[in-house]
């Protein structure tokens, strides 16, 4: 059951992205210029909302538009409505809707849904991930100089020490291909089907990273933070990769390592 509700939020919230996409719809400004939210981030974070509220009314949740809903079970709902929101308000087909379920602290299961290439991506906690019900795994690469990876920027935070340009100039200065597509869910997805080998970004929150996280691990891959360890969706550092390159990626991201042509 958990499955099918899971299954129906993401659908009810790609729904309305597909209702509103290349339409007219209102747009606003969050923290920073550009990170914006528009009409269609809430009405799909409300059809979301509806559907898991109906199944499981006393299940938590914490959802991006509308923060935390506490309540007295154990499981907790985590949405991202629309992954990719500046690509939504772009009409770039490059968005998608983000649920996790945590259960005690753990990640059990996800589902992240692109409907403008109709992938829906699915990951249960031991049971392996799926792309449109077909197993996935990540890639084979065990080279990171041969690897093509992916990344994110945020809207702030650009100018730290160690931080997103200066991490990003160290692959591109070697000739590693870096691309950006705009949403952390699909990037993370992507490295799942070994589309890309490796996927690093600095400033997620839990929406962003939780159901892609599972989605990796269960198809193989490895996820932890810039140090190195187990991964948790509460903090912001995420490296994601085919596990082969991971230690090699760490190093080069902390500036242990200059990787050699
Ligand atoms: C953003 C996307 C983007 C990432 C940003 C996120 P949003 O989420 O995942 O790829 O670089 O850090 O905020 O705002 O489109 O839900
Ligand atoms: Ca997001
Ligand atoms: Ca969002």
């Amino acid at each position: 059951m958990l499955r099918s509700t899971l299954q129906k939020a993401t659908q009810a919230g790609a729904h309305e992205i597909m209702r509103f996409f290349q339409q007219s719809f209102t747009v606003h400004n969050k923290e920073g210029v550009n990170n914006l939210v528009t009409e269609a981030d809430h009405a799909a974070e409300k059809a979301i909302l509806a559907v898991i509220e109906s199944d499981y009314p006393d299940h938590q949740i914490l959802a991006e538009e509308s923060g935390k809903h506490e309540r007295s079970s154990t499981y907790k709902w985590i949405i991202d409505p629309i992954d990719g929101t500046v690509n939504f308000a772009q009409g770039i087909p490059l968005n998608c809707v983000s649920i996790a379920i945590e259960h005690e602290g753990i990640i059990v299961m996800g589902a992240v849904f692109n409907p403008h290439l109709n992938e829906f991506f699915f990951a249960e906690k031991g049971q392996g991930a799926t792309l449109n019900d077909k197993p996935i795994r990540v890639s084979t690469k065990n080279e990171t100089i041969k690897s093509c990876l992916v990344t994110g920027f945020p809207y702030t935070y650009i100018n730290e020490p160690n931080g997103p340009l200066e991490v990003f100039e160290r692959f591109v200065r070697k000739g590693v291909p870096v691309r950006r597509l705009g949403s952390a869910a699909i990037d993370l997805c992507w490295v799942a089907c070994g589309r890309f080998d490796g996927f690093f970004e600095q400033k997620l929150e839990p929406w962003d990273s939780a159901a892609g996280y599972l989605i990796v691990e269960e198809a193989g891959g490895k996820v932890t933070d810039f140090s190195g360890n187990d991964f948790s969706i509460y903090q912001h550092k995420v490296l994601a990769t085919n596990g082969k390159i991971h230690a090699e990626m760490l190093q080069v991201i902390n500036g242990q390592k200059e990787l050699q042509l």
